[in-house]
C-alpha cells in the first residue's frame, strides 16, 4: 500500500522546520483544542485504581453505555421516535480503535472478498485502501459540483456484487453536506436494493448552515426488518482526541454488533482498557457544541478568505476543510501542493490524495490513477490557527496568481 500523499506532506514539512523554516500548517485536520480535563481525569483515575486489564471485544460496558447515551443525546427525535434510550441501544453498539478500525470491521464484516462498494469518486483514502485489504472492489460514484453524492451514479452501479456504499457528510475532504431528502433518497435506495449504508460520521458534530439529517436516523425511522445503516462515530475529532484512537459503530441490530466485536480481536487484540474510561467521561459529559461554535468562526473566515481572494472551489457546509481549485496554476495537484510548501512553506494537501484509483497491478505492486475531478483541488484545513489560515490563503492565492500569469 503507498503511503498517502497526506503523510508525504507532513514529511516535508517536517523537514523544512527540522532545517529551521516556518510552516503554517494548513493540512492535516487536527481539532484545535485541548483535550477535556474531563477526559484526562477520567485517565488518570483509570490508571490510579488499576483498570489496566484486557477489555471485552466490543468494549467495556462503561464505553458503550457512555457512546449510547451520546447517540441517544445528539438524535434525541430519531432516538425517540424509535423508541431507543440509552439502555435498548447500547446492545446494537461496538467500540473500536477510531473511526478508522471501525471502518475496516465494517467493510470486512459486510463484504466478502470479490464483492464490490460504492465510494465517492472523491473522497478520504482510507476507504480505497480498507476495501483493497478486504479483498473488495472499490467502485466510484459520481457527485455533483458541491461533491455531493448523485444518487444514479450510486444506483447504476450496483449489482448483484454490490455489498454496500459509504457516504460522508459532512465530507473529508469537501465539507460537503447532503440536504435531507438526499440522505433520505439513498437511505431508500440502500433498501431497495438491499445493500448496507456506511454512514461515516466522523464530522457530524461540525454543522455550520442548512439542515442536517443523517442517515441512521433514517434508518431508525424504518420497520426494524429495513434496518440497513451502519453508522461510524470517531471520538478524534469530536472530542479533540485523535491521538487517544476511539470511536464505535451503531448497528441495525444486536447481531451485527456482536459480530463486529468478534472481527475486533483479529484486527486490534481489544480497545485499551483506561482510554475507554477517559472517553466515557467525554461521551456523557463534554458537550462538542461550544467547539464547533469557535469552528464556525473559523469557517465563515476562510469563505469570506477565499471570496476576497478569488479562490474557488465547492463551499463546505461543515467539517474542516475547504477545496480550493488550483487547475488555473496549470498544474496537477501535487505539484502545487509542493511547490507551494517549497516556496511560500505553506503546507496543503493535494487533491491527488482523495482521489488515488486503483487500477491493477504492476510490476512494483499495485498501481492507482489519479481521479481528475480530485487532482482539480487542494485542501485546505481552517480549523488551523486564523493568522496562520489568513496568511496561508494570501501565500496560496499569490503563487496561483504567479502561475495563472506564467
Ligand atoms: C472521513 C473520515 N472518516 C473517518 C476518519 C477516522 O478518524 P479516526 O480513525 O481518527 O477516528 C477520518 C479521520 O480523519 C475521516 O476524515
Amino acid at each position: 500500500m503507498p503511503i498517502s500523499p497526506i503523510w508525504e506532506i507532513v514529511r516535508l514539512a517536517s523537514q523544512i522546520q527540522s532545517e529551521g523554516g516556518d510552516v503554517l500548517h494548513l493540512d492535516i485536520g487536527a481539532p484545535p483544542f485541548r483535550l477535556s480535563g474531563l477526559i484526562s481525569a477520567g485517565l488518570e483515575d483509570a490508571l490510579r485504581s488499576g483498570r489496566t486489564g484486557y477489555s471485552p471485544p466490543a468494549g467495556i460496558p462503561e464505553y458503550l453505555h457512555a457512546a449510547a447515551e451520546r447517540t441517544v443525546a445528539r438524535f434525541p427525535d430519531g432516538a425517540t421516535r424509535a423508541g431507543f434510550d440509552a439502555r435498548s441501544l447500547q446492545p446494537r453498539i461496538v467500540g473500536s480503535q477510531g473511526g478508522t478500525q471501525a471502518l475496516m470491521a465494517v467493510i470486512s464484516g459486510v463484504c466478502d472478498p470479490g464483492d464490490n462498494i460504492l465510494l465517492p469518486e472523491v473522497a478520504w483514502p482510507n476507504y480505497v485502501e480498507q476495501a483493497l485489504l478486504a479483498g473488495v472492489e472499490s467502485r466510484f460514484y459520481k457527485l455533483d459540483e458541491q461533491m455531493r453524492p448523485l444518487l444514479h451514479s450510486i444506483e447504476s452501479q450496483i449489482d448483484a456484487r454490490t455489498r454496500a456504499f459509504i457516504i460522508n457528510s459532512p465530507s473529508n475532504p469537501s465539507g460537503a453536506v447532503c440536504p435531507p431528502q438526499l440522505i433520505r433518497s439513498l437511505h431508500e435506495l440502500a433498501v431497495e436494493r438491499q445493500v448496507w449504508l456506511i454512514d461515516d460520521l466522523a464530522y457530524c458534530d461540525f454543522v455550520y448552515e442548512g439542515d442536517y439529517l443523517t442517515a441512521l436516523e433514517c434508518d431508525w425511522a424504518a420497520p426494524e426488518n429495513e434496518r440497513c445503516v451502519l453508522a461510524v462515530f470517531s471520538c478524534s475529532k469530536s472530542y479533540s482526541a485523535p491521538g487517544l484512537r476511539l470511536g464505535y459503530t451503531v448497528c441495525p441490530d444486536p447481531q451485527l454488533a456482536c459480530d463486529l466485536a468478534g472481527l475486533n480481536d483479529p484486527l486490534m487484540g481489544c480497545l485499551t482498557t483506561p482510554l475507554q474510561l477517559a472517553m466515557a467521561q467525554g461521551l456523557l459529559y463534554d458537550d462538542p457544541a461550544q467547539r464547533s461554535e469557535v469552528l464556525k468562526e473559523r469557517w465563515l473566515e476562510a469563505l469570506d478568505l477565499a471570496a476576497r481572494l478569488g479562490l474557488s472551489g465547492p463551499r463546505p457546509s461543515g467539517g474542516m476543510f475547504k477545496l480550493i481549485d488550483i487547475s488555473a496554476s496549470g498544474l496537477r495537484s501535487t505539484q502545487f501542493a509542493l511547490r507551494l510548501l517549497r516556496e511560500e512553506h505553506v503546507a496543503v494537501v493535494p487533491g491527488a490524495a482523495f482521489g488515488m484509483h486503483p487500477v491493477g497491478h504492476g510490476p512494483r505492486g499495485l498501481r492507482f490513477e489519479v481521479c481528475r475531478e480530485a487532482d482539480r483541488f487542494v485542501r485546505v484545513c481552517f480549523a488551523s490557527d486564523p493568522q496562520a489560515l489568513a496568511q496561508g490563503f494570501l501565500r496560496l492565492a499569490r503563487l496561483l496568481d504567479c502561475l495563472r500569469a506564467a
